[in-house]
């Protein structure tokens, strides 16, 4: 059998990941400035997540939702206090287009209501009402066609206030900071304008943190920074440094009913092990004020790089987006220089570095980024 053949790939077979080093099959080592996709969030081969994953292998990896499984209760208190909303009640999936799945279903649930409002260059997911969410007609089929959805640019309130006067709007679903499409922040007093709206029209808000949440922004939750609480988050990837897990947060004003949601592999005792050791790691290590830190540093040290037309996002969630294609720029910074980085588009590098990333690999990636920038031009 043959793999069904949808991802352009690099022929890099990495073996070994130890910190922000990754190691391929040749002995080349990269240093890791793109986390797997932003899902590295506490480094390759933590010993305390190999430690608690090992530990909780030796007990039992799984049993069903059939059962009480208190690492699940001691992953949502961790949760609510690490994020500030341990009122909310937590929800457990595998992934992040299931999180936005059962966060768009529980708002029609909750209100009765069909469309979604979604943002332009959104990225949601790839399943049914996720890829709806998303502005992207190209990874849709006609199948995802049903749900109806109206896309709207950052920044104009009023548009989004015209939706919502129509009555038939159930959810309005919004990255922290844009990330598939290039790192856009949707700004302070764009996300404060959303939450009143919402709230005046009876409009459930998501906060899809998949990406930009897990203290990548340097806040636990990027939309944090604008003083917002949404009536669901949505998060995944660095929840579980690499194991596959996903969760919906939910606020007070929803109701839960025995079978409105549920999963077979959603919340087993495996995933809520490694997502406990993640947020146990996140604290120990002050990850969240090290993004913060050694994002800042490389953002000021990388704005001034000749071609670059814009340097947007926080913490170590960066987007550079150049005045001209990148492509041999990463093949530069991949092949020569030996780091990994992640693109949006033709013209933007994205950087989504594990957040234990120190300042002096920074300086490193700083010196390699400007050398390869020099050489492609
Ligand atoms: C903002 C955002 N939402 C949802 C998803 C989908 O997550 P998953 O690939 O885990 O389904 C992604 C993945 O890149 C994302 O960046």
């Amino acid at each position: 059998m043959n793999l069904f053949d949808v991802y352009p790939l690099f022929d890099i077979n990495i073996v070994k990941g130890q910190g922000r080093r990754i190691t391929d099959d040749a002995g080349n080592q990269y240093l890791d400035l793109y986390g797997g996709h932003a899902v590295i969030s506490i480094g390759h081969s933590h010993p305390l997540y190999i430690q608690a994953i090992t530990e909780q292998l030796s007990r039992i990896g799984f049993y069903s939702n059939y059962v009480v499984n208190p690492l699940q209760q001691q992953l949502a208190e961790q949760l609510g206090a690490a994020s500030g909303y341990d009122d909310y009640s937590l929800f457990l999936i595998n992934s992040g287009a299931e999180a936005n799945e059962n966060a768009l279903k529980l708002a029609s649930f909750h209100n009765g209501k069909r469309r979604a409002i979604a943002f332009k260059r959104s990225f949601h997911g790839r399943t049914s009402v996720a890829v709806r969410v998303t502005d992207n007609p190209a990874i849709q089929a006609p199948i995802n066609e049903g749900m109806p959805v109206t896309f709207l640019p950052f920044g104009e309130p009023s548009f989004v206030e015209e939706e919502f006067r129509r009555g038939d709007v159930s959810s309005l679903i919004i990255e922290g900071l844009q990330g598939v499409s290039g790192i856009y922040d949707p700004g302070d007093d764009f996300l404060r304008a959303l939450r009143s709206l919402c709230t005046q029209y009876g409009v459930c808000m998501i906060l899809d943190e998949i990406q930009s949440g897990y203290g990548r922004t340097g806040r636990f939750f990027a939309h944090q920074q604008s003083n917002i609480r949404p009536d669901i988050i949505t998060v995944a990837k660095g929840m579980a440094n690499g194991f596959p897990i996903g969760a919906t947060l939910i606020s007070p004003i929803f109701k839960p009913v025995h079978g409105m949601l549920g999963t077979t592999f959603g919340g087993n005792h495996l995933a809520c092990a490694a997502a406990i050791a993640v947020l146990n790691v996140i604290e120990k290590e002050k990850l969240i004020d090290n993004a913060a830190r050694v994002g800042k540093f490389l953002a000021d040290e990388l704005s001034s790089l000749p071609s670059l037309r814009e340097l947007r996002g926080r913490g170590l969630m960066l987007g550079l987006e150049f005045d001209r294609p990148i492509h041999d720029l990463r093949r530069r910074l991949l092949f020569n220089q030996k780091i990994f980085t992640g693109a949006a588009g033709s013209h933007t590098l994205r950087l989504l570095p594990p957040l234990s990333l120190s300042h002096e690999e920074a300086a490193e990636a700083i010196d390699k980024i400007k050398k390869a920038v020099a050489d492609s031009m």
